[in-house]
């Protein structure tokens, strides 16, 4: 982990030894449950657009139905004024619990002010909430351990512990409003960089990244494919000439890889012959096919029906005043507090384990994914 984040951890730890007393946000000191008498939940989701929040948002309204509570489930477009309208809405409503996974973290201060006056506890869903003492839980996948995979995945394909090398790499980030993104591209960086001061990584477009603080040089925003795809037609198109063949790219999740795909193609790079290593996050249909056709090299699947049930108990845990269970209390500093963090698993999905990985555990059929 970078210096930054040490320094970051040991402070947050040292909040969080005083704030921390058994796993409870430091908003519970009134009331450990909300004062809406309702039974409602409100479910708070980016945007229909990225296919994962479509998987994310269906499987945990289902699952808090099936422990007896309504919901209220919003999808925002990826527009922040759309979400915030839909939290001020929902907060009409007078539901007990928020789960929001939000567009930008830094933006939801003052609608989560309005929840917090009618004591409605939230509970951040995948991406941080930050600049707020307003949110008492967050849980999503070890962020840091993502980017960690796909690093060490790209180090290992390309044999560079072996000192194998100069390769070609083209580096890219996840959306600079998405708290989540710099955790991505921390855990990839802090394995990469090394082989990028010792030359044995080479990155032909130029991009200045000097520290895992520069991130943003290299960040798609909105986490686009046709953004991605536009920013590799360029950097192919000027900084890969006369034969240069890009041999890497470090893409933090599929939506991304797909449109690097797409340019490549566009470009005449044909899978099996110079096909670079491309890595991906989400395990999206459409790249996991792409996978079993050579087009992509990995992804780090998040099931996300584990996320889901863990907010789903957490959320029962909140309304029925018991201790919410986290798992991480020194992480997730989100600028005004610790907030105290459930973290799960991401797993590395190549060619080789698509069906015992995907398919074996109900993910997808083998009928979806054409095998
Ligand atoms: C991140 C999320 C990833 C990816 C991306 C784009 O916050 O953790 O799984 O889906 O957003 O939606």
């Amino acid at each position: 982990m970078s210096k930054n984040f040490r320094v970051l951890a040991a402070v947050t730890l040292a909040a969080t030894l005083a704030a921390a007393s058994g796993c409870s946000s430091s908003r519970d000191s009134d009331d450990s449950s909300s004062s809406s008498s309702s039974n409602l939940v409100g479910i708070a989701m980016p945007t229909k657009s990225l296919e994962r929040w479509n998987n994310d948002g269906a499987n945990l309204d289902a699952l808090l139905k099936k422990a007896g509570y309504e919901t209220s489930l919003q999808y925002a477009d990826n527009k922040v004024d759309q979400q915030i309208t839909q939290l001020q809405n929902m907060i009409n409503l007078n539901p007990k619990v928020l789960v929001v996974a939000s567009i930008d973290g830094t933006a939801l201060g003052p609608v989560l002010e309005k929840a917090a006056a009618q004591k409605i506890k939230v509970i951040a869903y995948d991406r941080l909430i930050n600049s707020t003492a307003n949110v008492d839980y967050y849980a999503t996948f070890d962020n840091y351990q993502v980017g960690k995979l796909q690093g060490e995945f790209i180090v290992e394909k390309l044999g560079l512990a072996d000192g194998k090398g100069p390769f070609n790499l083209e580096p890219f980030a996840g959306s600079s409003d998405d708290n989540n993104a710099k955790f991505f591209f921390s855990g990839a960086w802090d394995v990469l960089k090394p082989y990028v001061d010792s030359g044995k990584l080479v990155i032909p477009s130029g991009k200045k990244l000097a520290s895992n603080d520069d991130w943003k040089n290299v960040a798609i925003d909105g986490w686009t494919s046709q953004k991605a795809q536009s920013e590799m037609d360029n950097r192919l198109n000027s900084f890969y000439t006369g034969g240069k063949k890009v041999d890497v790219v470090l893409s933090p999740n599929d939506s991304l890889a797909l449109g690097i795909e797409q340019s490549l193609e566009s470009q005449g790079y044909k899978p099996g012959t110079d096909w670079p290593i491309i890595t991906g996050q989400d395990a999206d249909l459409a790249n996991v096919k792409n996978i079993l056709a050579d087009k992509q090299s990995m992804t780090v699947w998040k099931d996300t029906r584990t996320l889901g049930e863990q907010v789903s108990k957490m959320v029962d845990q909140i309304i029925k005043g018991e201790t919410v269970e986290t798992n991480d209390t020194s992480t997730y500093n989100n600028g005004v507090k610790v907030v105290p963090s459930y973290l799960l698993p991401p797993v590395v999905v190549t060619k080789d384990d698509v069906k015992t990985k995907l398919v074996d555990s109900g993910f997808y059929t083998a009928d979806k994914l054409g095998l």
